[in-house]
């Protein structure tokens, strides 16, 4: 058991140290207060400590393009700084969870000394327990492997929830933006909402004229056909943008139209475009 022990965490120091941020983060960090002194690379329960290097943490904030209306949580809070630079720099409300209770302690120290206790609350929990799920950003310093284990439960959040990673991906779920700052990597993703299946579209000549859209989907990728007319036709350039759906097809004079709609549930709405709107536009999954 320890033995496993060990070797897990000298797997993990491996994966950090391997990462150019490692070093560039152990170099730069002030560490802990009067009360406690953390260690760069401590074990933690699943991950270790290394803090995020503060222009990455910038870069992360950045991409994710979180605003006042955010409710940001970092999961493994570490010392806080993610939060407490959301808070600061972008104005936002943040949430951290970390595991280790002195580290809690100190993030929660640390967003008093930085004035953003009302803005910022630290769990000290274990990011596979806690309740995260009203986080409009989400923001990670784990390892490939963790980020796998979580991905699930992100999947399930509100679709366009934004999702930011210092260092690690998430397997084949591809990201919708990447961080390079020279010295460090970071990739940004938005939970994409369920788009797969049957819809039966009306109001796609102005009037009662129905279509059948079907679509198949992996993450935020899809493609599918649209019959209209008796015709079917492959669909072009489709993005799922969380809930916002949006491709082109050719309309029955064979005109280029974009069809833009906002997917709830098992229900759509929307419009056909040219330049600007043309027809709205409703549909309905009727099958999966
Ligand atoms: C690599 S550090 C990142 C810290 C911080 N997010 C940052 O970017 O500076 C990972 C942190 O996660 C914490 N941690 C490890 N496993 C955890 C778990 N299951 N739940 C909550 N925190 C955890 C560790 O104690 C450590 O502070």
């Amino acid at each position: 058991m320890k033995f496993r022990f060990l070797v897990s965490a000298t797997a993990l120091a491996t994966a950090f140290a391997m990462n150019p941020v490692f070093a560039q983060s152990a170099e730069s960090t002030q560490l802990g207060d009067e009360k406690y002194q953390p260690r760069v690379g401590q074990s933690g329960k699943d991950v270790i400590w290394v803090p995020t290097n503060d222009a990455v943490a910038d870069a992360m904030l950045k991409v994710a393009k979180v605003r006042p209306t955010d409710l940001v949580y970092d999961l493994g809070a570490g010392d806080g700084k993610i939060a407490i630079a959301a808070a600061k720099n972008f104005g936002a409300t943040a949430v951290g969870i970390e595991y280790n209770k002195d580290m809690a302690e100190l993030a929660r120290r640390n967003t008093e000394r930085a004035g953003v206790s009302d803005k910022v609350k630290i769990i000290h929990g274990d990011i596979f327990v806690e309740d995260f799920s009203k986080a409009t950003v989400v923001t990670m310093y784990l390892l490939p492997d963790l980020n796998l284990k979580i991905r699930p439960t992100i999947l399930k959040m509100a679709p366009g929830t934004r999702i930011v990673t210092n260092s690690f991906n998430m397997g084949d779920w591809e990201p919708d933006d990447t961080i390079g700052t020279g010295y460090a990597q970071g990739y940004f993703w938005i939970v994409p909402g369920k788009a797969a299946g049957k819809w039966a579209l009306k109001g796609m000549e102005g009037s009662q004229q129905e279509a059948t859209l079907e679509l198949t989907q992996s993450y935020q990728r899809v493609g599918g056909t649209i019959k209209l007319y008796g015709t079917t036709q492959p669909i072009l350039g489709a993005t799922l943008t969380g809930n916002r759906l949006k491709f082109t097809f050719l309309d029955h004079s064979k005109q280029s139209r974009i069809i833009e709609a906002t997917i709830n549930g098992d229900e759509l709405s929307g419009q056909v475009l040219e330049n600007s709107p043309l027809y709205s536009i409703t549909g309905t999954r009727t099958s999966q």
